[in-house]
């Protein structure tokens, strides 16, 4: 039997991103004993990259109101977003952004003092009819600023934080009950148990995935792997968002608010092309919309530079001193990476791996909701999930840009509002089974086995090759068929890889690895619900089958890890107090 260090927390919460960070304040204001932990340190999570903004109808602009973001965000969806979670995002918004600016969040301003917001893709009027002005800002570094004030407010509110800590595996008892995880400190190697009563999965996305993407080397979807070898499907893992601007070969993010301001794309003969994709609103459709027109210009030979494979976002226009105001972050970006000063010189970019759709499933209190042994779908019980690790499903198969932090607020808060309830009614731990934390080690063990063998730095950097190649903006049968096959391989290879002999004293090579056969499982959800989703909707662009097919495909994919199987379940189209928006032609 194994002894392991051991602590007990009322909920253990993995990943100290916005999601993690917003329901540990819930939890900790509300006197719950919670424990944080982050491979990084907690402003280092990837909320801190989020630049554009968050999306409330706050109308300091322009007119706007809740409905019509609840409207943008179905049709951005392409109609796979379960409409009563949307309807409860959308009307939560205001109050979260003007809680978040009481907790101290620097927000750009308008001349009269408000919350400056500006345009982003796919907002609307009054159901499609004219532009929204919707992303609430600070300059370019939104996620920067919330990040920061989150943490602030949760060392405020006593939030227990294990800084560079890495979660294994999650642990249960026999009766299926969630009861925390197997974590280890990443400087010493040293395993800890943290046991709770309930745990929280925030670990964010799994950019890592590709070559070219605009997430940091964190974003290994390691939350998601989790729930998966604990028998939780993935949700809807086809849709993957192609951010329209990374910087060109390289993949840091541009933001759409670029565009925002007034910023639009070219290519190679100075066409503004977008006007001939969205007639109505160009270079502001929806993100998927334009990604796939850069990818159609650059195929069809209208692309830019001497390889002719991106086109130039121009912002010069909007002269020195809107671009040091609102894009600051930018121009720095510009500046290190490409040597160039987009006060000047336009921007060389193409679509650039982003956001996952897919996740976790849960309910829009948090809950994990999963079907076990062919039953009905049910809570899971003491596990709880949002953020980008998590499908609820809000942005179906395409997210607007400035969702996604709305995301982490609503429902880490929601979550963590669940949680106290739970908290309330079950006051007392479950014994935590000794075999269950000896089954988590042997997932850590698996890595000290010595010998010869393939480098996990190469599989990784094959996996991410693989995935850029068979399942990027468009998307065939046959292509998607060799991805599977490919990734088949790697994870045959991986069980025979070892740490290299000069590295094995590192943790973090330990921790590469954990990482890799996490991306290995989420890798062929992925390309698995890709595959069998034989229609193009959102992100997800079939040439093989180029139309949305609403007859077969309104419904949600399930990837279970056991078999590599894969079920369904219908969109919940039902909002919570309003009418239907049904589906229609998406034209932008
Ligand atoms: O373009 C951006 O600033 C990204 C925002 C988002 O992904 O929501």
């Amino acid at each position: 039997m194994t002894k392991i260090a051991k602590r007990v927390f009322d909920t253990l919460i993995l990943g100290a991103g916005g999601a993690g960070l917003r329901a540990a304040l819930q939890l900790s204001q509300a006197d719950a004993q919670v424990a944080v932990v982050s491979k990084v340190f907690p402003t280092r999570s990837h909320t801190v990259a989020a630049q554009g903004g968050v999306n409330a109808a706050l109308a300091n602009v322009s007119e706007d109101n809740w409905h019509w973001h609840m409207y943008d965000t179905i049709k951005g969806s392409d109609y796979l977003g379960d409409q009563d979670a949307i309807e409860y995002m959308c009307r939560a918004a205001s109050k979260l952004v003007y809680e978040l600016e009481h907790y101290g969040v620097p927000f750009s301003r308008l001349d009269n003092g408000k919350i400056y917001q500006r345009p982003f893709g796919g907002q609307s009027q009054n159901f499609g009819a004219s532009q929204a002005t919707r992303t609430c800002a600070a300059a370019d570094r939104t996620g920067h600023a919330i990040l920061h004030t989150l943490y602030q407010q949760n060392i405020r509110a006593k939030s227990h934080f294990f800084d560079e800590y890495f979660a294994i595996d999650l642990l249960r008892d026999d009766e299926g009950t969630f009861l925390g995880a197997l974590v280890i400190d990443i400087a010493t190697g040293e395993p800890l148990v943290i046991e709770a009563k309930t745990t929280f999965i925030a670990t964010g996305g799994c950019g890592q995935l590709f070559r070219t993407t605009t997430n940091a080397h964190i974003n290994t979807g390691d939350g998601m792997a989790m729930a998966l070898r604990a028998g939780v499907p993935l949700q809807d893992m086809e849709f993957f968002q192609f951010h329209p601007t990374g910087i060109a070969g390289k993949g840091m993010l541009i933001t759409e608010g670029a565009r925002g301001e007034g910023g639009y794309l070219l290519n190679k003969d100075g066409e503004r092309f977008m006007e001939r994709y969205a007639p109505n609103v160009k270079d502001l459709a929806s993100r998927d919309v334009v990604s796939r027109a850069i990818a159609t210009e650059v195929r069809e030979g209208r692309g830019c530079g001497p390889k002719g494979d991106h086109v130039m976002l121009q912002i010069a226009h909007l002269g020195a001193d809107v671009v040091k105001k609102r894009l600051p972050g930018i121009r720095d970006l510009c500046q290190t990476f490409l040597h160039i000063d987009p006060i000047d010189t336009a921007i060389p970019v193409f679509p650039t791996a982003h956001y996952v759709m897919g996740g976790i499933p849960t309910d829009r209190h948090g809950q994990v909701v999963a079907t076990f042994h062919d039953g009905p779908e049910e809570v899971v019980s003491g596990l709880y999930a949002a953020g980008e690790c998590a499908c609820v499903s809000v942005h179906g198969a395409n997210r607007l840009g400035g969702n996604s932090l709305l995301d982490i607020l609503v429902f880490g808060r929601a979550a963590g509002n669940q949680i106290i309830k739970h908290l309330k009614e079950h006051r007392y731990h479950k014994p935590l089974q000794e075999d269950a934390i000896d089954k988590a080690m042997q997932r850590l063990e698996r890595w000290d086995k010595k010998g010869e063998g393939e480098s996990v730095a190469t599989l990784k950097a094959e996996l991410k090759q693989v995935m850029e190649n068979h399942c990027s903006v468009f998307r065939t049968a046959v292509v998607m068929q060799e991805g599977v096959d490919e990734i088949k391989k790697i994870r045959e290879r991986l069980k025979d890889a070892r740490l290299q002999d000069h590295s094995r004293v590192f943790n973090t090579s330990r921790i590469e690895a954990l990482e890799l056969e996490n991306l290995v499982d989420i890798s062929m959800a992925t390309m698995l619900g890709a595959l069998a989703r034989e229609e193009s909707r959102g992100a997800h662009s079939r040439i093989d089958f180029p139309t949305r097919d609403d007859k077969t495909w309104m419904k949600h994919s399930l990837y279970h890890l056991d078999g590599d199987r894969l079920d369904f379940k219908p969109v919940r189209t039902k909002p919570l107090t309003v009418e239907t928006f049904p589906p229609k032609e998406r034209v932008y």
